[in-house]
């Protein structure tokens, strides 16, 4: 794992892409992602196996809140836990930068994703009707969902004697 470069951003492109059209979503250009990377708070993480790319995560933390803008893996090598461990990265990541939450938004059919959110612990906050424009095949409903972090009380000092 390593983080995302402005040289990756290319590839990173190629990886949105393979990932989102299956779905009918376009995939962002290599300009989009350049552009979202340069905006403050953006940051991103690159998956890769030797020397081939499997996957890439974009996240933002404004002040306290953090937001998962994208995560993609190569389709033929999805279900063997890269996507688990871009999540994990972002999680800490955006922790380490001190936000208290993390929301993303996934639309509502998208059940590998939902899997993968809820299994970490993501809630539904909200719901957006017809968020996701299809090229195939109409619209669908965007679900807002959020995973509290750093809600734990610090931990209690040990007074010795
Ligand atoms: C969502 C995505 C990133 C998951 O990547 P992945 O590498 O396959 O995920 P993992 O192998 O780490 O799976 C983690 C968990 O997610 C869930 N999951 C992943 N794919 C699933 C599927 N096809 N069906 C049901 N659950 C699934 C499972 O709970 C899985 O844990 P398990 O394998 O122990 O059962 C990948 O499917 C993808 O790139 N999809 C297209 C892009 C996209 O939809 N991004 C999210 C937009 S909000």
């Amino acid at each position: 794992m390593s983080a995302l470069a402005a040289l990756d951003l290319a590839r990173a492109a190629t990886l949105h892409g393979e990932a989102f059209a299956p779905v009918g979503e376009r995939g962002w250009t290599r300009q989009e992602l350049a552009e979202l990377l340069a905006t403050p708070g953006v940051a991103g993480q690159l998956l890769q196996a030797g020397d081939r790319d499997v996957g890439f995560a974009l996240h933002r933390v404004v002040a306290d809140e953090a937001e998962l803008l994208t995560i993609a893996v190569r389709p033929a090598l999805r279900r063997r836990g890269a996507g688990r461990r871009l999540l994990d990265a972002v999680i800490a990541q955006v922790r380490e930068a001190g936000a208290r939450s993390l929301f993303l938004e996934v639309a509502v059919d998208n059940q590998a994703a939902r899997r993968l959110y809820e299994t970490t612990g993501f809630q539904i906050v909200g719901v957006r009707a017809g968020y996701y424009r299809r090229s195939d095949c109409g619209a669908a409903d965007g679900l807002v969902m959020r995973l509290t972090l750093n809600d734990q009380l610090p931990p209690r000092r040990m007074v010795t004697t």
